[in-house]
């Protein structure tokens, strides 16, 4: 039997961890790591932790993400979004290791009005997105290429975890019960990725060995506001809320955030897709699956 694959995976609590530490491939290894175990703001206990376990892979899942709160801890941010990935990199050049590091779309400043490329240069737009492409060039400093993966994704929910999907499931209740519309934000533009398909995504290129800068969301493109009537339409057909709240688009203007976001953010997958060979779905049809898991209310 060949040796299974040794993985050190970061953030298990988060939601990307928990649906990778779910989904586990035959023939891995997983040494899953959570805050209570690994701080990543701590450097040296990232090198130890890959002198001590040895890994073939650090899965670099755990970061920092809370988008609005990074303007004011950029120090923290940046300890964990760039410290962290930094030392694994440093460390498993040594140990002959590899890196797959998930980054994000917020990488990018949206305004270019097309999809981004992976090969594109970075131009973050706040504190988070720059700690995150100091992460991802750290760590291309200290390993060689073939031994690291950046996989940027973007618009992460899921049926557990702090996200998106799951705060409109509870404003839609709400705002129906009170009679009163939802404003959510309208002019920026990008694609939701179930955590799923992005656990999938990130075994796979476990599996392959697949080295490079890459991106993966899933299908479509979708503005938040058109993200939060699909979440009321099918959370009503499906019955976790009684009926869909009124949605209204508003503007970023109309709803200012202490973090510049991105105005159109869209990722090219398409040779990710490829590599990975993964067709990946539309992001209505992944909603409906992550709804389906979340358990109807009961009376
Ligand atoms: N969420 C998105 O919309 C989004 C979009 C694009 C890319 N991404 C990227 O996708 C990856 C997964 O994100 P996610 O949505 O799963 O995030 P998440 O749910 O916020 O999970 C992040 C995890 O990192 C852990 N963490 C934070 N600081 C830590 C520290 N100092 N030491 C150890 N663990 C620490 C958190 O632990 P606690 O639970 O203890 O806080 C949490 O479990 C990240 O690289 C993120 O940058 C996310």
């Amino acid at each position: 039997m060949p040796e299974p694959v040794r993985v050190l995976l970061t953030g298990r609590h988060g939601q990307l961890g928990q649906a990778l530490v779910a989904s586990v491939p035959a023939g891995i290894e997983l040494i899953a790591t959570g805050r209570g175990e690994l701080d990543l703001a701590d450097a040296a206990a990232c090198r130890s932790a890959v002198e001590q376990h040895r890994p073939d892979w650090v899965l670099n899942a755990g970061a920092y993400t809370a988008v609005d709160r990074a303007e004011s801890e950029p120090a923290l941010a940046e300890a964990v979004n760039a410290g962290a990935p930094g030392a694994f990199a440093a460390a498993l050049a040594s140990s002959g290791g590899r890196l797959l590091q998930v980054s994000t779309d917020f990488v990018f400043d949206g305004e270019q009005g097309h999809p981004y490329a992976p090969e594109q240069a970075l131009a973050p737009l706040g504190a988070y997105g720059a700690t995150k492409a100091e992460g991802e060039r750290r760590a291309a400093a200290a390993l060689p290429a073939e031994r690291l993966c950046l996989l940027r994704t973007s618009w992460v929910y899921g049926p557990v975890g702090a996200n998106f999907c799951l705060t409109m499931l509870r404003l839609h209740r709400a705002k129906a019960a009170a009679g009163e519309a939802l404003g959510v934000v309208a002019d920026q533009v990008g694609c939701p990725t179930a955590t799923a398909g992005l656990a999938a995504a990130c075994w796979r290129v476990i599996e392959r060995g697949v080295s490079g800068r890459h991106h993966w969301s899933d299908c479509g493109a979708a503005s938040w506001y058109d993200f939060a009537v699909a979440i009321g339409a099918q959370a009503a057909a499906r019955g976790l809320i009684d009926a869909p709240a009124r949605v209204k688009p508003i503007t970023t203007a109309d709803y200012p955030t202490p973090a510049r976001r991105p105005s159109y953010s869209l990722l090219e997958t398409s040779t990710t897709r490829h590599a990975l060979e993964l067709e990946g779905q539309h992001w209505q049809a992944a909603l409906a699956e992550v709804l389906a898991q979340i358990p109807l209310p009961t009376a």
